[in-house]
């Protein structure tokens, strides 16, 4: 059956008794192009009954980096000077918490002087591009509805002095979004309500761009894949490349400490002997407060959207199926009148993979901690926790002048 003949899609029937035959032969063609499956995956909402056994997985920690630094920063730029390491900006999400209408690389975080989220991030692969001699290739996923608004602001600003020629940008696909009965938005008279489909399938994604070519080409290895809101992580990082391939891994995640037994983050750990990431809302009390003989947390480690990825194994998993989150978010639609509606409050779901869930792929994961006072200052909303205001504070601390 097609979409809009059934009979529960009640803002698909509804406009289309309002369009034109015109406007009603573009919507179904538009409509017909759209794989509808994801909207059957609601059900699929609470993941962890579907869950393995976990147990805890020890990280590489601070005392142990600071004591090997040399022999895995050794390892690591090795790697970067051969032009075995590219990196993956993942950009292609819509941040509405943070409510800017622009991409959020391109967001401000300076105080008395502009300094573009995106600027300070090419700055932070720069430290290691300098040090190295060699660019390290930098691919930026995008998604349609930010595609030409981040080209145009990396252009515009000489792309931050990074070589153009080793940035590349491809765009994500698109996953319809519907409301809490999983009936499909339109976002216009002839055009679904769409949105990016999360950041996992970001590998696929490459692919799909024709960039496998220009990894083989080039002869990349490792692909470090990373978030555009934490403005002070450390991107190529040789220290963490050369960590993990030093201990023979095929993936690595960096880690931050838990402020907190119940802090939000989701902790790297093994499910049924294989990495895997278990979210904060997954977490059992027994497993928040579980100790090891030392008194710190079992579960202590938390990921911070900043892994390494051997390039041999991601074309090996690439065509799996992913689980698919359903997330819940403000969806802008227009009602049955075809007026357009700009919630304030979420009123519906969106359907996304997530690049966490790679990491159970993988045979292994090694966990890297970092200090999260120089290396964690996500941005997801504009004040308070993990915010422009929290970020900027971090930023300081680190003798960044803003
Ligand atoms: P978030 O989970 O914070 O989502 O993304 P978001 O869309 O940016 O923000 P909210 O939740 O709407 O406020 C984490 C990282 O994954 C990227 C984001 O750009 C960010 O770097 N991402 C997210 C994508 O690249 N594509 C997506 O579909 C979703």
């Amino acid at each position: 059956m097609k979409i809009w003949e059934d009979k529960t899609q009640y803002y698909i029937r509804a406009v289309m008794g309002r369009n034109s035959e015109r406007e009603n032969e573009e919507l179904k063609k538009n409509l017909d192009k759209i794989d509808w499956s994801v909207l059957g995956r609601i059900t699929e909402k609470d993941a962890m009954s579907r869950r393995g056994s976990f147990a805890p997985l020890a990280a590489v920690e601070l005392d142990e980096i600071r004591a090997r630094g040399a022999e895995f920063k050794e390892i690591g730029l090795k790697a970067i000077r051969e032009g075995r390491v590219g990196a993956v900006l993942l950009a292609g999400g819509q941040g509405t918490r943070l409510g800017l209408e622009k991409p959020k690389g391109t967001l401000n975080i300076g105080i008395d002087r502009e300094l573009y989220l995106f600027e300070q991030l090419v700055r932070n692969l720069m430290d290691v591009t300098d040090e190295a001699g060699v660019p390290v290739p930098l691919y930026v996923m995008t998604s349609n509805i930010n595609h030409g608004d981040t080209t145009t602001f990396f252009e515009e600003h000489a792309y931050f002095g990074y070589p153009k020629e080793y940035i590349k940008f491809f765009v994500q696909e698109m996953a319809p979004a519907c409301d809490y009965e999983g009936r499909a938005y339109l976002a216009s008279p002839t055009q679904a309500a769409m949105s990016p489909n999360g950041n996992g399938g970001w590998f696929g994604s490459m692919v799909k761009a024709g960039l496998l070519d220009d990894l083989r080409e080039k002869g990349i290895e490792w692909l470090n894949v990373f978030a555009v809101d934490n403005c002070l992580q450390r991107i190529a990082d040789p220290v963490f490349i050369g960590a993990t391939i030093a201990y023979g891994c095929e993936s690595g995640a960096k880690v931050v400490r838990k402020a907190a037994p119940d802090e939000k983050i989701g902790v790297l750990c093994t499910e049924d002997g294989k990495p895997s990431i278990v979210e904060y809302y997954e977490m059992t009390e027994e497993m928040e407060t579980a100790r090891k003989e030392d008194g710190a947390l079992a579960y202590g480690f938390g990921v911070i959207l900043n892994y390494l990825f051997s390039e041999k194994k991601l074309e090996q998993i690439v065509g799996r199926n992913m689980q698919i989150h359903v997330v819940e978010k403000k969806i802008p639609y227009i009602d049955a009148d075809r007026k357009p509606v700009k919630p304030e409050q979420p009123n519906g779901y969106k359907f996304e993979a997530l690049v966490l869930d790679m990491v159970h792929m993988m045979d292994d994961c090694l966990p890297y901690e970092v200090d999260r006072a120089k290396e964690f200052a996500p941005i997801k909303n504009l004040h308070g926790t993990d915010s422009l205001d929290s970020a900027r504070e971090l930023m300081k601390g680190c003798g960044i002048e803003l």
